[in-house]
Formats: C-alpha cells, structure tokens, sequence
C-alpha cells in the first residue's frame, strides 16, 4: 500500500497542463459498447477508474490497445453482456455500462456497482429509465437482469437530474428505435461531451446541457476519433490548492467557462484570476477570506466533487464558512482528519462550519474517498511539519501521478511504498 509523505509549507508555483476528464472518460468507455468499429480516444490517463473500466470493455470482447497515451477499443463483435460483481466492485462507473450492453444486444446483466464512500447512491433512476424505454428490468441476487427485446423510445422524467442517470439513459437510446426525450436531464458537461462523442459515431442526440434531451434512435454507430474535455475537477482542485498556499499558478487546457462557480468565490476570496482562452493564470493575494456561504448543487452549481477541497481551504482561510453538501449523505469524512491537523469543524448532517485558523498542523491521515483524499494532500501542503496520508488508492482513481504535478509545482510530496 502507498502513502503519501508531504512535508509541508511550500507556495505552489507554475505551469499546470489539465488532463482529459475523467467523468468524461468513463461514460464514453461506457459507450464504446455501442460502437460497430474502431474508437482512438487520444490524451487518455490511466487513472485506475480508467483501467478498471477497460478490463470490463475487454471482458465484454472489446480488443483494446495503447500506444502512448492513446487508447483504440475495438468492440465490433462483442461477446458478452455481462458484468461480474468482480469486475462491477472495481467501478462505480461500471453502473454506466448497463444502458450500452442493452441497447447492442438487446440483454444484459450487470452486477451493482462497488464503493458506496460517499453515501448510499442508489440507482432507482437508472433502472426505472430503462424501463421507460420499455425493457424489463429484475433485480436478483446481486445482479441486474435486463431484456431489452421490446425496447422503443419514450419519454423519461428523472424526479433528480442525475448524471450516471442521464448518462445511461441517453446510451440506451442512441440504438433503440424511435424518438425519446429525457425531462429533468442533468446538465453537467461531460454529458455534453459524451452528446458529442456519440454524434461523430453517427447518432442523432441534442440539446444536451441545455435543456430536454431528445435522442433519435438509429441502425449502427461508427467508429472514430476523440478527445474528452480538460477535467474540472482537476481545475478546480490545483485553484483551491494555490489560494491556500499563498501561489501563483498557470492552468493550460482549461474551459474556464465549466468552473465559473468556483471562480466567482475565489474571485471574492481576493485571489487575482485572469482568463484567455484555455489558460487561467492565478495568484493568490496573502491568506484568503473565508467563502462566508458555500452549497453544493447540481451544474452549474458549486460541484459537490469539489466540496472537500473547498473546505481544506477554509481550516486556513480568514474568517467562519458555513458549508452544505446537498449532493451526497455521506461526503464529509474528511472532517475528522482535517480536524486531526488542527482544522476547527463542527458538524451536523449535511451542514459544517469551519473556522479559518492561521496554521494546521501535520499528521498521519486516512484518504476515505477520492476528493476528500485530495483535500487531504492540499492540507498536507500547508501545514507545519509532515503530513501522511494513507489509502491514497482511492486519490489515483482521480488524479493521475498528483505526486509528479504537485512536485513540479515546488510541493515537497513523495509516494512512499508502506
Ligand atoms: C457523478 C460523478 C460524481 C459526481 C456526481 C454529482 C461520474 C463518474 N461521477 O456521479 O463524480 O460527484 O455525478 O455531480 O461522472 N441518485 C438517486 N438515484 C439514482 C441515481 C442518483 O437517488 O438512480 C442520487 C444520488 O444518490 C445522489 C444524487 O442523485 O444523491 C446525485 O447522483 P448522480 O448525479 O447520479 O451522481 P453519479 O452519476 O453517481
């Protein structure tokens, strides 16, 4: 098992290239089940979600080959519709396999999908969205069993936008005959991004993230080409780490325009953000002022994927926040270990308040999920003495050697082997 050791106090300073998005990448793994040909998705990192992810497409009888960090799936002749709880318990994301298996051969079997970290995430939406577009759906002995022969667009009302919902659904549809429509769509970009991926493959969907979805069903999708958007929780995550440092970084490969939530509370928090293009350039001015509010909401609200690290910055910000997690039950678990490098938490439910300090203070951390665990290492960054954090598996599902940018970045952090 490895750990993070960071000995802190260094101000970030640099230039950071952002890699393509991880909860892009997944769904459009996820959708390469549709594909009759040969899909290259280019400036691909091997976040362990994304190998997880692609043992399943091999499993399924894709052909999958690397050539630097581009991947080609080849899944022409698929030969399973299965998905094995040892497979499933790997990736959440696996869940998002269940919509292409379905619309390509018309059945499919899907174990639940592993990790509940962050709260119960339940996956009613999913299964009922199926059904809306007519396929029966049983659930029995760990596994979900679909049978998709009578399948024929329709309408979907999500009663909550979500987005593996969302996701699923319209990648249940790009195949199935007949025109649907999803109400109460979520909006987040990758969902636009994966509209994209599957238009340049020949399907018809619109109107993503801006409105009802509508999908008209077509015979066959094509192969082709592709790059996922930059991800923005990896944007947000090294934005939040310079403010707390007191650094000056540039991001390149940026959409500044899918982080504006951030961005306007960094802006008020007397950080300078000065945006080209796909280039923020930031400097943190001294010691923040707290965010004062902050909840978590669906796009283009605050991201919840973003709630942990936000709230690394307020243990050292100037002045009390109040934070709620609207998204998730269970997604405060790095209040414990931020509290054991002297951050001052208090909490109930869904609702914290964090009153800045001048100083937090190094320790030995457990990463209990992805972006707490991020929190974890920005915390690590500024506090006085050494930091590690342990369980940092679960910081690789979503960031990609964080080590090697972090350290280009002047960070002293080193991945020690236990
Ligand atoms: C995706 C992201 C995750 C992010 C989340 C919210 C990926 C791979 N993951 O997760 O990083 O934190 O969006 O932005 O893209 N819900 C139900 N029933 C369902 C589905 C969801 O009640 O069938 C609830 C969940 O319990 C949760 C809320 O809806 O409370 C949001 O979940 P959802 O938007 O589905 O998130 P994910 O797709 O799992």
């Amino acid at each position: 098992m490895s750990k993070f050791f960071i000995n802190g106090g260094k101000k970030l300073r640099g230039e950071v290239e952002i890699e393509s998005a991880k909860n892009a990448l997944l769904p459009i793994l996820s959708a390469c089940n549709l594909i009759d040909g040969k899909v290259v998705l280019h400036k691909v990192p091997a976040f362990s979600d994304v190998i997880a992810m692609l043992d399943v497409l091999k499993h399924l009888g894709a052909k999958v080959e690397w050539q630097d960090d581009s991947v080609t799936i080849d899944m022409t002749s698929p030969k399973r519709h299965d998905v094995p709880v040892e497979l499933a318990s790997k990736a959440r994301a696996s869940i998002y396999m269940l919509g292409p298996i379905l619309a390509r051969n018309k059945i499919a079997k899907v174990a639940y999908p592993g990790g509940c970290e962050i709260g119960l995430r339940p996956i009613d939406l999913h299964l009922s969205g199926m059904g809306a577009l007519g396929a029966k759906v049983v659930e029995k002995n760990g596994y979900i069993y679909c049978n998709g022969a009578n399948m024929k667009g329709g309408d979907v009302i999500l009663n909550f936008p979500s987005v593996g919902a969302t996701e699923n659904i319209i990648m249940a549809s790009v195949l199935t005959k007949g025109r649907t429509r999803i109400f109460n769509c979520a909006k987040e970009p990758e969902i636009v991004d994966l509209q994209n991926f599957l238009n340049a493959c020949g399907a018809k969907v619109y109107n993503a993230g801006c409105g009802v979805i509508e999908i008209e069903g077509v015979d066959r999708l094509n192969g082709c080409e592709y790059q996922t958007i930059s991800d923005r929780i990896i944007t947000g995550t090294y934005m939040l780490a310079c403010a707390m440092t007191g650094g000056e970084i540039t991001l390149k490969n940026v959409d500044p325009s899918h982080n504006q939530a951030l961005i306007s509370k960094l802006l008020n928090s007397s950080c300078q953000i000065h945006i080209k293009n796909d280039i923020i350039k930031m400097k943190a001015n001294g010691r923040a002022k707290a965010f004062g509010e902050l909840e978590t909401a669906v796009y283009p609200g605050f991201p919840t994927d973003l709630q942990a690290q936000a709230m690394a910055l307020q243990c050292v910000s100037d002045g009390t926040s109040m934070i709620v997690e609207n998204l998730f039950e269970a997604r405060f678990k790095h209040i414990p270990e931020l509290i054991k490098m002297g951050g001052d938490i208090s909490f109930r439910d869904r609702v914290c308040v964090v009153r800045g300090k001048s100083k937090l203070y190094g320790a030995d951390v457990f990463a209990h999920d992805l972006r707490g665990g991020a929190s974890l290492v920005m915390a690590g960054l500024v506090a006085e003495g050494y930091t590690t954090i342990s369980n940092i598996q679960l910081i690789d599902r979503g960031y990609f050697k964080l080590e090697h940018t972090l350290t280009a970045l002047g960070a002293d952090i080193k991945r020690i082997e236990d």
